[in-house]
């Protein structure tokens, strides 16, 4: 298939798109935040329109399709264990109104924690948003190490997890559940109660495109199940993680809520541990 892809961009080019009709707010979230802040983040140390990328935990794949088309990438290899990157010709098509997806970017289904480290050469730069947080906890130093391996020397690795797990809205619920810090103070079946009743729209930014196949119920035990399998990762334990795994830190960023913590949470837990929703990484090799 990509040499198909390759051979029609020669002959004519990307396909073109407009951003004019983007009008799912997912994809927004994607196309403009997401690939602007990696793109922010990996421009100093990496030259984006020479450097080969692997993405780890593409997803939908919106993101490395935004890198390509609005910041220069040439080469983005995106990896996930679901396929969701297989909907990204058709969500190109109704949001760009592009007819087929830049040869730069190619995907790979992987079985959790399969090595991918030697099946090709080194990647220059290695990026993974919003992921991190649902590997599970005993694969984390495994699959750093294989990243680590995976990158060359001298290449680096963003990596961005929000919401970290014991900040305000930690759990990934909030589209059915309002209250901050609830995950730290009721307990699942009273969380599962919520979602079962919530009716009516949920925030359309944070619906991605999976939840078509679904349906409402099935993506309310869908997101459950998500919420139940996060490793529940801090910033401080992740950063540990990656220098076991070889990498240094070469600038990080951690962003923090400004709220205040409900007095049953005072003293259980750390104020930063609850405060702190976000943390960017660069790393090295
Ligand atoms: C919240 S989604 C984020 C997807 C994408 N980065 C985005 O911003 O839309 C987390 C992704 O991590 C993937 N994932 C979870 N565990 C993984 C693993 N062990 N290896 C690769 N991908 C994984 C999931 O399948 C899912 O696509």
């Amino acid at each position: 298939m990509s040499w198909i892809l390759k051979l029609q961009e020669r002959m004519w080019g990307i396909a073109p798109w407009d951003a004019a009709k983007i009008s799912d707010e997912w994809f927004r979230a994607h196309f403009e935040y997401a690939a602007d802040v990696v793109h922010h983040w990996m421009e100093g140390a990496l030259d984006l329109k020479t450097a080969r990328l692997l993405n780890f935990g593409c997803g939908d794949g919106i993101t490395d399709l935004s890198l390509v088309l609005r910041h220069g990438a040439t080469s983005i290899h995106g990896i996930d264990i679901r396929q969701e990157y297989a909907k990204l010709p058709r969500i190109a098509k109704e949001q760009l109104g592009m007819a087929r997806i830049p040869s730069a970017l190619t995907f790979e289904t992987i079985q959790p924690g399969s090595a991918l480290a030697g099946k090709r050469p080194q990647f220059d730069g290695i990026m993974s948003w919003s992921t991190f947080e649902h590997v599970q906890r005993d694969q984390l130093l495994p699959i750093l190490k294989d990243l680590h391996a995976c990158l060359r020397p001298g290449g680096v690795f963003f990596l961005q997890i929000e919401p970290l797990f014991y900040s305000p809205f930690g759990s990934h619920l909030r589209r059915y559940d309002d209250v901050p810090w609830h995950h730290l103070l009721a307990d699942e079946d009273a969380l599962w109660d919520i979602i079962q009743k919530h009716e009516g729209p949920i925030d359309a930014a944070e619906v991605d495109f999976g939840f078509a196949d679904f349906g409402v119920d099935g993506y309310k035990k869908f997101v459950f199940k998500e919420y139940l399998a996060l490793n529940r990762l801090t910033a401080d334990e992740l950063v540990e993680i990656t220098a076991q795994a070889g990498f240094h830190v070469v600038r990080q960023e951690r962003r923090h809520v400004d709220m205040p913590i409900p007095s049953e949470l005072q003293g259980r837990y750390p104020d930063e541990l609850l405060l702190n929703n976000e943390i960017f990484l660069l790393l090295g090799k």
